[in-house]
C-alpha cells in the first residue's frame, strides 16, 4: 500500500465542500502512510451536513473495505485554516504530479499561426542544447501540433502504475490531447470539461521532478484554455508571440493584459517572422513590415526578448533561439 495507490482509489469521490472529484478540487493535502496505518489531511474544515457525512462514509467505506487499511485517521483543517486563507499560488495539492520545482512557462498569442508551437518546439530544444531539462505540455486542445512536429504518435505512449509516461523527442517529454486520444476524434471541449483535461496533464502524467522548465503551447486568443491553465498552473509565467503586421499585434496586447489580468508574469514578447534573410542579399527584408513586436513591448511595457527570421529552407530555426534561451534561464 503506497500514497500513489490510495490516491488513485479516492480520486473520484465527490469533495463535500467544492462538490468536484477529489481530483480536481486540490483539497487533500496529504497521505501518510506507516504499516497497516494511513493518514489523510484535508483542507476543508469538518462540517455538520449530510454530504459530509456521506463523504467521510464513503472514503471510510473505500480505505476499510475495498483496500483493506486496520486504521484510518482523517485530519480536517482548523476552522482558522479555511482553504482560502491558506491558498498560495504554488499547485500544493497531493494529486499534483507535475515537476515541483519547474518553471512553468505558456506559450500565448492573439491571433492563430503566427508560430506559438514553432515557437515552444525551438524554445525547448534551445533549452536542452543548454543542458536543461525539458517538457512540453500541448494545451492547444483544439488544434494540437507538438506530437506532429515531432513525429511522434500514441501508440508510443506508455502507462506505469495508473499513471500515462510521456513520450520523448530530442530529449523532451511531450503530452497532448492527440497523444491521449486514439485515432482523430473532433473534440469538443467545454468549460469544466476542459478544466479536467488540463488538470489530467498534472495529475496523471508521471513527469519526472527533475524537469527545469515545462513550456505550455496554448491555443490562440484569450479563451477558455488559459483560464483552465490559470486555475491548475496559477504561477505559471507567459511569453508572448507576434508576428509583425499590425493585425498580429493588436489582438496579442489583448492576450497579453489578459495574461496580466490573471496574476501571470509576463516575460516578454517574441516577434516571430521578424525579417527574411535572403542568401544573397546584404540586407534583411522586412516583409511583413516592421512595428508588431515593438507595439505589442510597449503596450505591455515588457521587453522584446527575441526577433525570429522567416527560416529559409537552410536556416537553422534552433540556433536563433539560444539568446532567448539564456535570458529565459537567467529570468
Ligand atoms: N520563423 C518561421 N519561419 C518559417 N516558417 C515558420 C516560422 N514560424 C512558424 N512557421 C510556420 O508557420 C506555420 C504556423 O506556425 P505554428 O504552427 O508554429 O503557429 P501557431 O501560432 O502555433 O499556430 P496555431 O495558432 O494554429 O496553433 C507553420 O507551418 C510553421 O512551420
Ligand atoms: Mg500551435
Amino acid at each position: 500500500m503506497n500514497q500513489q495507490t490510495i490516491a488513485q482509489a479516492i480520486k473520484n469521490i465527490i469533495d463535500p465542500v467544492t462538490k468536484l472529484p477529489l481530483i480536481e478540487s486540490k483539497t487533500l493535502l496529504d497521505i501518510v502512510v506507516s504499516d497497516d496505518r494511513v493518514e489523510l489531511s484535508f483542507a476543508f474544515e469538518r462540517q455538520n451536513t449530510p454530504e459530509f457525512a456521506a463523504f467521510q462514509k464513503y472514503l471510510l467505506k473505500v480505505l476499510k473495505i475495498e483496500l483493506g487499511i486496520k486504521s484510518v485517521k482523517i485530519h480536517y483543517a482548523q476552522p482558522q485554516q479555511a482553504p482560502n486563507a491558506t491558498a498560495s499560488k504554488q499547485p500544493q495539492h497531493l494529486l499534483f504530479s507535475g515537476p515541483q520545482q519547474a518553471r512553468y512557462i505558456a506559450v500565448a498569442s492573439g491571433k492563430g499561426g503566427v508560430g506559438k508551437s514553432t515557437v515552444t518546439v525551438e524554445l525547448a530544444k534551445a533549452l536542452v542544447l543548454l543542458g536543461k531539462k525539458v517538457a512540453i505540455v500541448d494545451a492547444d486542445v483544439y488544434g494540437a501540433s507538438i506530437a506532429k512536429i515531432f513525429n511522434i504518435h500514441n501508440d508510443g505512449v506508455t502507462i506505469h502504475e495508473g499513471k500515462i509516461l510521456p513520450p520523448k523527442a530530442h530529449d523532451i517529454a511531450v503530452i497532448g490531447i492527440d497523444l491521449l486520444n486514439e485515432g482523430n476524434t473532433p473534440i469538443l471541449w467545454r468549460g469544466p470539461m476542459l478544466g479536467k483535461l488540463i488538470n489530467q496533464f498534472f495529475t496523471d502524467v508521471a513527469w519526472e521532478q527533475d524537469i527545469d522548465f515545462m513550456l505550455i503551447d496554448l491555443p490562440p486568443g484569450t479563451g477558455d484554455v488559459p483560464m483552465a491553465i490559470q486555475q491548475v498552473l496559477p504561477q505559471s509565467e507567459m511569453l508572448l508571440v507576434t508576428t509583425p503586421q499590425h493585425d498580429a499585434a493588436h489582438v496579442a496586447v489583448r492576450a497579453g493584459l489578459a495574461a496580466v489580468d490573471m496574476g501571470h508574469p509576463l516575460l516578454g514578447v517574441i516577434e516571430n517572422m521578424a525579417y527574411y534573410q535572403c542568401n544573397d542579399c546584404a540586407k534583411p527584408q522586412y516583409i511583413f513590415g516592421r512595428d508588431g513586436g515593438m507595439t505589442v513591448a510597449t503596450a505591455l511595457s515588457v521587453p522584446i526578448l527575441a526577433q525570429i527570421p522567416l527560416q529559409n529552407e537552410k536556416s537553422n530555426l534552433t540556433a536563433h533561439f539560444l539568446d532567448l534561451a539564456k535570458i529565459i534561464i537567467n529570468a
